[in-house]
């Protein structure tokens, strides 16, 4: 299979942690007999340093005409003075609505390997941690009206919904959990917010699609709260675009594997931007000291949404649950006992498990 990709390595580590999954992409190049077509593309910072604006033009285009792109990482201290429109986060923003990526899935699994670093006491994990949060990614707040007054003392950002919108991002998670543990929890602010009763009473209607996932409603508040009193009640999250940015972070650090998660960002054919769901980490940048785990794995995703995959993006997860096996780490993984490496010897162990 030939595969078209688009390669953003942006910012920071980026570049560092995008080389070892594209030496990874290699390696399942070799063993199953795909051919990878690579275009690499400026977005963010390298990208205002080097055309003066976050996501050129002719980094969409590239992207709209490719099947998938894996993203590295933007942003970084550098640019932290420019005004809103000119920062490096406006090229994730561009990217998102400019493909029409609508459905974001967070999975914020925990690796028994590294199970001490999670941060909850032991009994609350038994058992393990594996939930998927579905975000929806190009509506919201995020994307609707902003701005200042004239004497610039006062400020408004707004929240608004149309019914396709939940509804399509609504029925992304239906179908994700009828694949799982046939759980939803639906998250809103629904006691205070319009947009979220319209929210609420769309999943209420598919809901009687899928007669088989059981359905709940969890204000926002409290599934924060819940989050962290008992994880393991949880399985497929849905939510509004700013409640899945905050709920994915803090179901990121519960795992304690914020270096090791992936994110893909899809709309309702086979496209998909992949992304680790880190930052850019620009005090580490270029030292070989990165964890490339989290990109690696975004290949594995990339794999199974657009390509369909799911051997190549079985195998891709199995390498590196093998590489932990055998105790090597990188130095933000790194524990007692074990044998720390740098991003390019842990991306070379990765593919030759391969
Ligand atoms: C994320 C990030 C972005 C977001 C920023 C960098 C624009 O926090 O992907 O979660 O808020 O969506
Ligand atoms: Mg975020």
């Amino acid at each position: 299979m030939r595969m078209k990709v688009a390669l953003i390595p942006g910012d920071g580590i980026g570049p560092d942690i995008v080389a070892e999954a594209v030496k990874v992409m290699g390696a399942v190049g070799t063993k199953y007999g795909h051919k990878f077509d690579y275009s690499f593309y400026l977005a963010g910072g390298v990208a205002i340093d080097s055309v003066g604006m976050p996501l050129p033009e002719s980094t969409l285009l590239g992207c709209q005409d490719s099947e998938a792109v894996l993203l590295g990482a933007v942003g970084g201290p550098k640019w932290d003075h420019l005004g809103g429109d000119q920062r490096p986060e406006k090229a994730l923003l561009g990217l998102r609505s400019g493909l029409g990526l609508f459905c974001n899935l967070r999975p914020a699994l925990l690796y028994e390997q590294l199970a001490e670093a999670c941060p909850l006491k032991s009994e609350l994990i038994a058992g393990g941690l594996d939930i998927m949060v579905v975000r929806e990614l190009t509506g919201g707040i995020y994307f609707g009206e902003r701005g200042r007054n004239d004497a610039g003392d006062s400020a408004y950002d707004t929240m608004a919904y149309a019914t396709i919108e939940i509804d399509r991002i609504v029925r992304k998670a239906f179908d994700i959990a009828s694949k799982r543990s046939k759980r939803l929890m639906s998250v809103d602010k629904a006691n205070i917010l319009e947009t979220s009763r319209l929210w609420r009473s769309v999943v209420n209607t598919i809901a009687k699609e899928y007669p088989d996932v059981s359905v709940d409603h969890m204000y926002v508040d409290n599934a924060a709260m819940q989050l962290v009193r008992n994880p393991r009640q949880f399985d497929v999250i849905v939510t509004e675009n700013m409640f899945g940015d905050i709920l994915s972070d803090e179901a990121s650090m519960i795992t304690g594997s914020i270096g090791m998660l992936p994110s893909a960002s899809l709309r309702s054919d086979d496209f998909g931007m992949y992304e680790p769901i880190h930052g850019s980490a620009p005090d580490i940048a270029g030292k070989d000291m990165a964890n490339p785990i989290a990109t690696i794995l975004s290949v594995a995703m990339m794999l199974r949404h657009t390509f369909a995959c799911e051997e190549e993006a079985a195998a891709i997860e199995s390498a590196v649950g093998a590489v932990l096996d055998a105790g090597w780490r990188t130095g933000d993984i790194m524990s007692k006992g074990m044998r720390q490496i740098g991003t390019k010897e842990m991306g070379t162990l990765i593919a030759q498990k391969l």
